[in-house]
């Protein structure tokens, strides 16, 4: 199954997806970490996202584009999960383009709703436990933005296409799972 995770910064989208992996024996590509590992690698690409990362804004198409092409390309055949790409309108039709061309279209585009105040929750949380760079109240503020702006046509372009569920993310962990659980229709005691 070929699986793209959407959602606002902090909804979710990275606990949900491994929990997914894990059941659906898939492939985790996260840009945000392909990123992350750019920067602690301290090339000269990994510096200048970490700019833009730390000010909540999006590292350029190309950038993530060339990352996550390579990453594909490294994967095997069992399917995989997107988690943080697309990020625009721009990203999603370079996705179509690209898995059109490797043979292996999204079948799955899944919403995670949270509302904001529960994320920025969540984000503090994890900024007082991990201390992420980009997790300060500031930038978390600028990605909920630029999510907004930038991010969320991305869940019309998918409904569009027909190929759009979106699960309640409030709750605990577990209890969003299980809705997810239900869209993908997973069998089994998890
Ligand atoms: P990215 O790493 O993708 O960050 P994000 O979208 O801001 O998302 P988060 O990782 O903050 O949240 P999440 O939805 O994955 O939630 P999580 O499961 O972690 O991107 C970071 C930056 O990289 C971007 O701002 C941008 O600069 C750049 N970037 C990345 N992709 C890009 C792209 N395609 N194009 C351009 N730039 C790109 O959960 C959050 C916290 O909540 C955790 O502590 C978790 O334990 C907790 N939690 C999760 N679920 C629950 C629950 N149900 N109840 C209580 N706590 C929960």
């Amino acid at each position: 199954m070929r699986i793209v995770i959407m959602g606002a910064p902090g909804s979710g989208k990275g606990t949900q997806a491994a929990l997914i992996v894990k059941e659906l024996d898939l492939d985790h590509i996260s840009t945000g970490d392909l990123l992350r590992a750019a920067v602690a690698e301290g090339s000269k690409l990994g510096l200048k996202a970490k700019q833009v990362m730390d000010r909540g804004e999006l590292v350029s198409d190309d950038i993530v584009l060339g990352l996550l092409e390579q990453r594909l390309r490294s994967g095997g055949d069992a399917g995989f999960i997107l988690d943080g790409f697309p990020r625009n309108i721009a990203q999603a039709k370079a996705l179509d383009t690209l898995l059109e061309r490797l043979g292996q279209p999204v079948e799955e585009a899944l919403q995670i709703d949270v509302d904001e105040e529960q994320v920025v929750q969540r984000i503090a949380k994890r900024a007082a436990l991990e201390g992420r760079s980009d997790d300060t109240e500031e930038t978390v503020r600028n990605r909920l933005k630029v999510y907004a702006d930038q991010t969320a046509p991305v869940v019309d372009y998918y409904a569009h296409k027909g190929i759009l569920s979106r699960v309640l993310g409030d709750g605990s962990i577990e209890e969003v799972f299980q809705r997810i659980r239900g869209v993908l229709q997973i069998q089994g005691d998890s």
